[in-house]
């Protein structure tokens, strides 16, 4: 038994280029603990959003290990992976990736859509939890371009929880926003964590490893630092 939630042995990642590859992920080795909130800094091009896609069984690894909770989910199904997926981890992205057309209950109520486990009762007081932990369910009939971005990503977030995942995995979240609304968006991460969800975060904002009990950093696709 360990208490590591995401374990990598040694994996590579490379991209078909041509008729040659490219060496994007070179030989990393990661021990994440459950409860810890992880940043992932490096340059742009380093690997940082394909390591966060593999993780997130968004992407596949070319070679190595990856041990989720202590099962070796190296070579699932596509199937599998969405079921991990859906089941265990919430997204956050730099650009929201909400749905226009829809209303932010429904936006909210979409990935319990798609894994189907709810009632209509249950989704109903799903949403409206979520969308309190992030202070907007005064907007819940509104659409999200009626938001401001601050707001729209807090609605991601709520979106995010409503599985409620153990990890939290997001992309450079505050990346669009200004000082003020990121350091927002940072207290309502670090809230989560302190309510026992992992996060694991990608940026390249220096001044935000102030919030992680783990940094990563990442050059040319090799780790060189962790702390
Ligand atoms: N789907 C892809 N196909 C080919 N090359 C890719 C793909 N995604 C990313 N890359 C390349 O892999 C490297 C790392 O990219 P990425 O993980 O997006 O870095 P970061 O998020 O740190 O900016 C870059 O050189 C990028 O151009
Ligand atoms: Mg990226």
């Amino acid at each position: 038994m360990t208490n590591n939630i995401i374990e990598l042995k040694n994996i590579q990642k490379y991209y078909p280029l041509d008729k040659d590859k490219l060496h994007v992920l070179k030989s990393i080795n990661l021990e994440i603990k459950k409860g810890d909130f992880v940043i992932i800094m490096g340059k742009s091009g380093s690997g940082k959003t394909t390591l966060l896609n593999i993780l997130g069984f968004l992407d596949r690894l070319s070679e190595g290990e990856y041990l989720f909770k202590e099962e070796n989910v190296t070579k699932l199904s596509e199937k599998e992976r969405s079921k991990f997926r859906n089941n265990n981890i919430g997204f956050v992205f730099q650009q929201f990736n909400l749905i226009p057309t829809l209303t932010i209950y429904k936006n909210v109520e979409l990935p319990m859509i798609y894994n189907n486990k709810y009632s209509k009762e249950e989704k109903d007081k799903r949403i409206k939890n979520n969308l309190e932990i992030v202070d907007l369910l005064d907007k819940i009939n509104q659409k999200p371009l009626e938001l401001s971005g601050g707001q729209q990503q807090r609605i991601t977030i709520a979106r995010a929880l409503v599985n409620d995942p153990d990890i939290i995995f997001a992309d450079e979240p505050t990346g669009a926003l200004d000082n003020d609304t990121s350091r927002d968006i940072m207290e309502l991460l670090k809230e989560l964590n302190n309510k026992g969800k992992t996060i694991i975060m990608v940026t390249h904002d220096q001044d935000l490893v102030k919030y992680a009990t783990k940094i990563i950093r990442l050059k040319d696709g090799v780790v060189v630092e962790e702390l």
